[in-house]
């Protein structure tokens, strides 16, 4: 981790009460996000990514380990100042439809941050909305209009600019792309793309679309049950992933067969993902894994450094180190 970090997650643990038991959604993980720079996440359903994001914007709180932002812990400030740094840090949903207010026009949803805040004039925030329409490639006419008069990908648009009315740092990109048609897919992506230069934007970009974090990413981690299991520069990982669950995942994904007889028989990732409850002991892929040991079994693994910037934490890759 980078001391000069925007973001940094260090060893983070996250559970939710589950019935009688506490189920870990995110477990001892830890990762940073530089100044403008775009962290990719993926993972299984389930796998504690969404969960991971509301963490890095102080959404929610860690049970344990700490989540700093510029320097400073959002577990050690007072809710006033946790308030302001806020400001800085913003989320996008998959769904517009059910995050902006159905009620208002395009304009007053985009304008709500501000008043919360109390920033700028009535003839400033009026021109502030204009210039964050055009910015997200809409127009000062769409102010008025209700968001059900809006598209989909509009709807997303509009989303994106209530996010940066406030001027954030980072943004948390969750499923943003999912419901829309791969066309308007594209443009978004190329949007977010543009924005992080003029607004020297970070992302914490999540998606099930590993080409769209490929393409937007500067670095990826893959998270499995809860855990980060390995993290790369996006080219290194795309290459050569090393973690046999990595492997797993962008085989499942990338392999789309092309004939009916071949989509029926496809599987993804062999076996089922256990329990987040009951996790396996050892490595939590043990269960599912091609290349499992005893110690898998026992032991969870250590972090291996297997390339430059690129770590995976498995028994077996420390297996073939040792020779
Ligand atoms: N508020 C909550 N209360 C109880 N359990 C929760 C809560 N939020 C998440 N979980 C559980 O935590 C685990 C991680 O969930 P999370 O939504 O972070 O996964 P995800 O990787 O975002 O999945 P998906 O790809 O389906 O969006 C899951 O087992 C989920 O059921
Ligand atoms: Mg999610």
């Amino acid at each position: 981790m980078s001391d000069n970090a925007l973001l940094a997650i260090d060893q983070v643990t996250k559970t939710f009460p589950w019935g009688k038991h506490r189920i870990e959604a995110v477990r001892r993980v830890s990762l940073s996000i530089g100044t403008a720079e775009t962290l990719g996440l993926v993972g299984e359903s389930g796998s504690g990514k969404s969960t991971l994001g509301r963490l890095a914007i102080g959404l929610l709180a860690p049970d344990r380990g700490t989540v700093t932002v510029s320097g400073v812990n959002l577990g050690a400030v007072a809710p006033r100042t946790l308030r302001t740094m806020r400001q800085t840090l913003q989320i996008v949903f998959q769904d517009p439809g059910a995050a902006l207010n159905a009620r208002v026009s395009v304009a007053a949803n985009i304008l709500e941050p501000l008043v919360v805040h109390n920033i700028g004039t009535r003839d400033e925030r009026l021109r502030r909305v204009g210039r964050l329409l055009e910015r997200v490639g809409l127009t000062t006419a769409h102010g008025p209009a209700m968001p059900d008069e809006l598209s989909g990908g509009q709807l997303q648009r509009v989303m994106i600019a209530r996010a940066l009315a406030l001027g954030p740092k980072l943004l948390v990109c969750d499923e943003i792309l999912s419901a829309l048609d791969l066309s308007v897919q594209a443009q978004v992506l190329s949007l977010l793309d543009d924005l992080r230069t003029t607004e020297d934007l970070a992302y914490l970009f999540i998606s099930h679309n590993l080409s769209a974090v490929a393409y937007l990413s500067d670095r990826i981690g893959v998270m499995y049950l809860g855990e980060l299991v390995e993290w790369a520069p996006t080219a290194a990982l795309v290459a050569a992933p090393k973690h046999p669950y990595t492997q797993a995942l962008f085989q499942s994904i990338l392999e789309v067969p092309t004939s009916k007889a071949a989509r029926k028989s496809l599987t993804g990732i062999p076996g089922e993902v256990p329990s987040a409850i009951d996790r396996p002991l050892g490595c939590a892929f043990h269960t599912r894994c091609p290349l499992a040991m005893d110690i898998c079994r026992q032991e969870a693994p250590p972090w291996l450094t297997v390339g430059d910037q690129h770590q995976a934490a498995c028994h077996a890759l420390a297996a073939v180190e040792e020779g």
